[in-house]
């Protein structure tokens, strides 16, 4: 029998096909050298609870995980008081983590949940400047709901930053902003910042060159503030704009 090269092609790519389905199963089910000391221990002891832990496995961006976890255990053994806040819901895909991290805390979700609006879109650049109002579109608020459904959240639907009236009182322990625009995210450091706990964090997504309106929002901001701020070496490059606390020792 004579074997062809379009057989030994297709035996290849056969090979490398199931070398890597393979390598994805063993990954995802028992490879854990990437799980931070602290979470693995914390998985052994208990006190991950088993969404999370599927959530964990899920998830794609392992450092945006591990960075959330650290800070919601670290607001908790400093006991730095206030709600938690997402400025960017969307699916609800990181509030629904970050409530699993922490289910005691009222969680405000802000966003139009129907996408941009337009007088956000107009002055954008880099990634953004691709974006329409069609973007992040393909949600709705009673989809959210049903996901996000503990007595814990709070759903604050329509533009922001006037969705944030009648919430001037309000003090946050931990703000996730992911609103990929200029505008909120101006107007969100604006409003969540005063509000901070001392001992508090605000964390921003995609802190890159790909979206020059955030990386402005966050510099000309951070300009305004005694504390520095501290990039995080996630996939989309967050950053984390902290609260001073108050007169240590
Ligand atoms: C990148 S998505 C958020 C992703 C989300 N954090 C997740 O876990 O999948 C950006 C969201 O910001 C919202 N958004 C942007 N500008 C807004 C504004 N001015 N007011 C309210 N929501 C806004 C959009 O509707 C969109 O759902």
């Amino acid at each position: 029998m004579q074997i062809t090269l379009y057989q030994i092609v297709q035996v290849v790519l056969l090979g490398i096909i199931l070398f890597y389905l393979v390598y994805y199963v063993y990954t995802v089910l028992f490879d854990k050298n990437y799980q931070p000391k602290d979470y693995k221990h914390s998985v052994k002891t208990g006190k991950i609870p088993l969404a999370l832990r599927t959530a964990e496995k899920k998830y794609p961006d392992k450092v945006r995980f591990f960075n959330f976890w650290f800070q919601v255990e670290r607001l908790k053994k400093e006991n730095v008081q206030g709600a938690f806040a997402e400025l960017g819901v969307y699916r609800g895909d990181s509030a629904y983590l970050l409530h699993l991290m922490d289910n005691k805390r009222t969680f405000h979700l802000f966003d139009t949940f129907e996408g941009f609006k337009t007088k956000d879109l107009k002055q954008e650049s880099g990634k953004a400047a691709t974006y329409t109002t069609s973007n992040f579109a393909d949600t709705s608020i009673q989809k959210v709901k049903k996901r996000l459904s503990d007595p814990e959240f709070v759903f604050h639907q329509g533009y922001f930053p006037e969705t944030t009236k009648g919430l001037e009182n309000e003090q946050y322990a931990l703000v996730s902003m992911d609103a990929d625009l200029y505008n909120p995210t101006k107007a969100g450091l604006e409003y969540f910042y005063p509000r901070l706990s001392p001992g508090g964090v605000i964390i921003v997504h995609d802190y890159n060159h790909e979206w020059p309106g955030i990386v402005k929002a966050v510099d000309d901001f951070a300009a305004s503030i005694r504390e520095p701020i501290v990039p995080v070496p996630d996939v989309d490059s967050s950053v984390m704009i902290f609260k001073a606390r108050k007169n240590i020792g």
